[in-house]
């Protein structure tokens, strides 16, 4: 028996495919394959149906799992696959290590897995294992950093480029057109911290009084930001902003103005808004803005089931995202499209 996506996808699907004009006939041979020949040499389209044991296995890889924004992601995966008696879903920790994460995916291919579900670290390496897995007609689903190139079956992620040019709208406005700026990047060998850059400066362009004075990459990591912020600190008298690719760097850099006494004279601003993270933060008045980027690990199983039952996906999805100010944030905070002058975004 094949099985259909969850019902948050279903809707979005259809409206998705006939937009990118994908039909059955996609040219991408993995999410063509239909269940009956998935990888895996025990599955098969009859014995789909729930029989107490196993018929799908899905490879996880992880880039890490020191950051919060990742032990979610994991969790919104398995989540989303307990709602599936016939889908087994094995995880891997690549702990920040591309070479690792490379080793991950060959492993799978080795294993037969029926598909692959990969948040990879940094593109340039993955790219590579992730489509020669997919030239061997394994599914695999690239979260939230991208892979370089089109061999895999979809990626799934909120689009960078918008969270940025949000945050740049929002810190324009904030600081009436001027302001000292500092900017701490995330690692800019992976997609989101080229694309939060980007987006950033294209959402402060024509402010001239907008002045970044410090930008160094943190790699996505606090302790990295803190210590940046040391040195922006040291070297700036006077900082009125800091722009942080993710939350955990934010709240670097709110320790160490904390530390040198100046936390109350900056604004700070994150990326993620984890529940207990971002969003915390802007409750407390510890950071003053958290824009949403959503894990996308739900999606992803949804997405996974729709190839194995044979189904056409979008080589694409772009989730949406909202963001959370002290205004805003006991009303669940508002989507990016309001600061942006678009149409509302769907989540
Ligand atoms: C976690 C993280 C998040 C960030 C994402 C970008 O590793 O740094 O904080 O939003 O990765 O890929």
């Amino acid at each position: 028996m094949k099985r259909s996506a969850h019902p948050r996808l279903a809707a979005f699907l259809s409206v998705a495919l006939a937009l990118a004009g994908c039909d059955s006939k996609s040219p991408d041979p993995a999410a063509e394959r239909p269940a009956g020949e998935a990888a895996s040499p025990e599955t098969g389209a009859d014995s789909a149906a729930p029989s107490g044991g196993k018929t799908y296995t899905i490879g996880m890889s992880q880039c890490n799992l020191g950051e919060p924004w990742r032990v979610q992601m994991n969790a919104d995966v398995q989540r989303a696959a307990e709602q599936h008696p016939e889908l087994e879903v094995i995880f891997k920790d690549a702990q920040n290590d591309s070479l690792r994460q490379r080793a991950h995916v060959e492993e799978f291919v080795q294993a037969g897995v029926d598909a692959i579900i990969i948040s990879p670290k940094e593109a340039q390496p993955l790219t590579e294992p992730v489509a020669k897995a997919h030239e061997q007609g394994i599914p695999v689903i690239v979260l939230d950093r991208a892979v370089l190139g089109e061999k895999f079956a979809c990626f799934i992620g909120a689009d960078n480029v918008k969270i940025g040019r949000a945050a740049g709208t929002w810190i324009r406005s904030k600081l009436g057109g001027s302001g000292k700026v500092v900017e701490l990047k995330g690692l800019m060998t992976s997609t989101p911290g080229q694309d939060r850059h980007r987006g950033f400066r294209d959402g402060i362009q024509g402010a001239d009084g907008i002045e970044i004075i410090f930008e160094a990459d943190m790699k996505w990591l606090e302790p990295e930001a803190r210590k940046e912020m040391e040195s922006a600190l040291a070297r700036h008298a006077k900082i009125d902003l800091v722009y942080a690719h993710n939350d955990p760097a934010a709240h670097g850099a709110y320790l160490a103005a904390k530390a040198a006494g100046r936390e109350k004279e900056i604004i700070f601003v994150g990326i993620d808004a984890l529940p207990q993270e971002g969003v915390m933060y802007v409750q407390r008045g510890i950071i003053d803005a958290s824009f949403e980027y959503p894990t996308g690990g739900a999606e992803a199983v949804d997405i996974a089931l729709e190839i194995l039952a044979g189904k056409p996906v979008p080589k694409k999805i772009t989730l949406g995202s909202r963001y959370f100010t002290k205004e805003n944030v006991s009303s669940g905070g508002e989507p990016i499209s309001d600061l942006l002058g678009e149409e509302k975004e769907s989540t």
